[in-house]
C-alpha cells in the first residue's frame, strides 16, 4: 500500500482538488465514495482521512452520513465544510440551519497560532448550515468577525468550515501539511509519479494474463500515447496492438506526423484510413452530443474489425473522470459525454484496462517523461477524440473542415514562431456556421467567422483564457482573413472555464 490520504467524497465540486493538493505535497491520495466499506478503508492503511464538503445539509434526513468514530479509529480525520459539520453534529455539537448558502471570501482569526505567523487568514467558503455550539470536548481554533466558527479540533480530529484546497484560500496548503505532520505524524511525503512507474507496470503484468493481448486505439494525444508506451513496456510490443485512425477530422498533416512518431517509439502500430466512413456518418448531424455518439459508433465499428485476437481494450481514463463517477449525487447533468466512465459497449466482449485511472493530466505528462517519451509528444496540446468535428459548429463536411484546417494551421504556425505554443494548455480555431458582412478590396464580402481559442490550465478541469499581445492577435487575424478563403472575420474567445468549457461543443 502507498500509505497516503483517503478523501471520502460527500459530493463537493472541490473533492478532486483535495486529492490534488495532497499529491502536490508528495503524498499519495485517493478519493473514495463517502460510504466506502470500513474494511476497505482500513486495508489501505491510510495516514489520514478527509471528509469532503458537499451540497447537502447534515440536518436533512436523507443526507449522506457515516460514523465518524469508526473512521477516527482507523486514522486521524480532517473534516472540510460538510465534513466539519458532520463531525460536530455526531460529537454532540449543535448546527444552525441555513435558509441559503453563503459563498465567497471571508477573513478569519486564529485563536491559536497553528501555523507560525498565521493570525488572520483570507479563506474561501461555500456553506449552508453553520455550527452553533461545539461538542463539549472540542477546542475552538478560529472564527470570523461575526463569530462564525471556522475551525476546531478534538482528539485525532481537525475541522475547517472553509476550503483549504481551493487556491483562493491563502496558504491553504500549509493547513493540509499541518494536518499531515501534526495529526498524522508524517512530516514529508515521498510519493511521485516517477516512483509509481514500476507499480503501474507490475499491476498491468498482473492484470493481463500471459498470452492475452491488449487493443489500444491511439489519438495522437498524451494520454493514449503514454498508455500505449506503458502497456508496451509492461507486456512487450507484440502483445499490444495499436491503431491510429485517420478520421478525416484531424489537423493538417497530423496523420502522417503522428504515425511517424509512434513508429519511432517502437509501438506495434497500424494506421487506418477511414475518412470516408466518418464523413458519411456525420452528414447532416449538427447536435454536439449526436456528433460524439456518431463518431463513437464509427470508431467501434473500426475497432471490431481491427481488434481480432485481443482480449482487452485500453482506455486513457484519468482520475478526474473516475472521481466524478463516485460522487454521491453524481455530478447531475452530463456536460459532455466524454466525461463519462465506462461507455464501452457490452457487445465488444472485451475487458477494459485503464492504467492511468489514478493520475491527473499533468501527472500523465510526468509519467510519460519517466517512461522516456519524446518531448514532442508530451508537449502536444490535448486534442479531443471527435477532433475537428466539435470545432466545426453545425453540420460537418469536407469543405468546412478544409477552411478550419487552414485557419488552425496558420494559428499554430504563429504560436510556434512566437514561442507561445508551450506556454498554452490548448489552442485551436473554431469555425462558426454564420456569415457576416465585410469589405475586402473594393467589394462587399459575406463570409464565415473563425473564433480563436487559447487557454492555460493544469488539467483541463478549470481554465483561463490566454492574454495574447495586441500585435499577435492583429497579425493572426490579418493572416487568417487574407489567406483562408471563406473567412471574413476573426474573433478571440475570452471565456474561462467555468463558466465556459474549453471546447465550444
Ligand atoms: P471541455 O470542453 O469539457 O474539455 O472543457 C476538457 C478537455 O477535454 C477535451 N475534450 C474531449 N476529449 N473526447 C475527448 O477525447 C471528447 O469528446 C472531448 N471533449 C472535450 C478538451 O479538448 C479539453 O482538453
Amino acid at each position: 500500500m502507498k500509505k497516503g490520504f483517503i478523501i471520502l467524497d460527500f459530493g463537493s465540486q472541490y473533492t478532486w482538488l483535495i486529492a490534488r493538493r495532497f499529491r502536490e505535497l508528495g503524498y499519495y491520495s485517493e478519493v473514495l465514495a463517502y460510504d466506502e466499506s470500513l474494511e476497505n478503508i482500513k486495508s489501505k492503511q491510510p495516514l489520514g482521512l478527509v471528509l469532503s464538503g458537499g451540497p447537502s445539509s447534515v440536518l436533512a434526513e436523507d443526507s449522506p452520513k457515516r460514523s465518524v468514530d469508526e473512521l477516527v479509529s482507523i486514522a486521524p480525520v480532517l473534516g472540510i465544510c460538510y465534513g466539519m459539520q458532520l463531525i460536530a453534529f455526531q460529537k454532540g455539537g449543535k448546527l444552525l440551519k441555513a435558509s441559503q448558502r453563503t459563498y465567497g471570501y471571508n477573513e478569519i482569526d486564529w485563536k491559536k497560532e497553528i501555523i507560525p505567523c498565521l493570525k488572520k487568514q483570507k479563506v474561501w467558503m461555500s456553506h449552508g448550515d453553520s455550527i452553533q455550539s461545539l461538542p463539549s470536548n472540542a477546542q475552538l481554533l478560529s472564527q470570523d468577525k461575526k463569530s462564525l466558527i471556522t475551525a476546531f479540533c478534538m482528539d485525532r480530529v481537525l475541522a475547517f468550515q472553509f476550503h483549504p484546497e481551493v487556491s483562493h484560500t491563502e496558504q491553504g496548503e500549509k493547513l493540509l501539511r499541518f494536518f499531515a505532520s501534526e495529526y498524522c505524524q508524517s512530516s514529508e511525503g515521498n510519493w511521485s509519479v516517477g516512483s509509481i512507474k514500476q507499480n503501474l507496470i507490475d499491476n498491468i503484468k498482473q492484470e493481463v494474463p500471459e498470452k492475452e493481448k491488449v487493443f489500444c486505439a491511439l489519438s495522437g494525444g498524451v494520454d493514449s500515447s503514454v498508455t500505449a508506451v506503458l502497456l508496451s513496456q509492461a507486456l512487450g510490443s507484440d502483445r499490444v496492438n495499436c491503431i491510429f485512425v485517420d478520421t478525416g477530422l484531424l489537423r493538417k498533416g497530423e496523420y502522417e506526423e503522428v504515425l511517424d512518431i509512434y513508429k519511432s517509439l517502437n509501438l506495434n502500430i497500424k494506421g487506418v484510413r477511414a475518412e470516408e466512413d466518418f464523413l458519411k456518418a456525420l452528414k447532416g448531424v449538427s447536435d454536439p452530443e449526436q456528433k460524439r455518439k456518431t463518431i463513437g459508433k464509427v470508431f467501434i465499428d473500426i475497432f471490431k474489425k481491427e481488434m481480432k485476437d485481443c482480449q482487452y481494450l485500453s482506455q486513457g481514463t484519468l482520475y478526474p473522470d473516475v472521481i466524478e463517477s463516485l460522487s454521491p449525487k453524481g455530478s447531475g447533468a452530463t456536460i459532455k459525454s466524454h466525461h463519462n466512465v465506462g461507455g464501452l459497449p457490452k457487445n465488444l466482449n472485451l475487458k477494459l484496462i485503464e492504467p492511468l485511472r489514478e493520475l491527473f493530466k499533468d501527472e500523465v505528462r510526468q509519467l510519460g517523461k519517466a517512461l522516456g517519451l519524446d518531448q514532442k509528444i508530451l508537449s502536444r496540446h490535448p486534442f479531443p477524440g471527435p477532433g475537428l468535428a466539435i470545432r466545426c459548429l453545425g453540420p460537418v463536411d469536407s469543405i468546412q473542415l478544409e477552411i478550419l484546417r487552414k485557419a488552425d494551421s496558420i494559428y499554430h504556425d504563429e504560436l510556434r514562431k512566437s514561442n507561445l505554443y508551450n506556454k498554452i494548455w490548448q489552442a485551436f480555431c473554431v469555425l462558426l456556421p454564420l456569415k457576416t458582412v465585410g469589405v475586402q478590396g473594393d467589394s462587399r464580402s459575406y463570409e464565415q467567422i473563425i473564433s480563436v481559442r487559447a487557454v492555460t490550465s493544469k488539467d483541463g478541469m478549470t481554465a483561463d483564457w490566454f492574454p495574447f499581445s495586441q500585435d499577435f492577435l492583429q497579425n493572426l487575424s490579418c493572416r487568417i482573413v487574407n489567406e483562408v478563403s471563406g473567412v471574413g472575420r476573426v474573433v478571440y474567445d475570452i471565456t474561462g472555464k467555468p463558466p465556459g468549457t474549453i471546447e465550444w461543443e
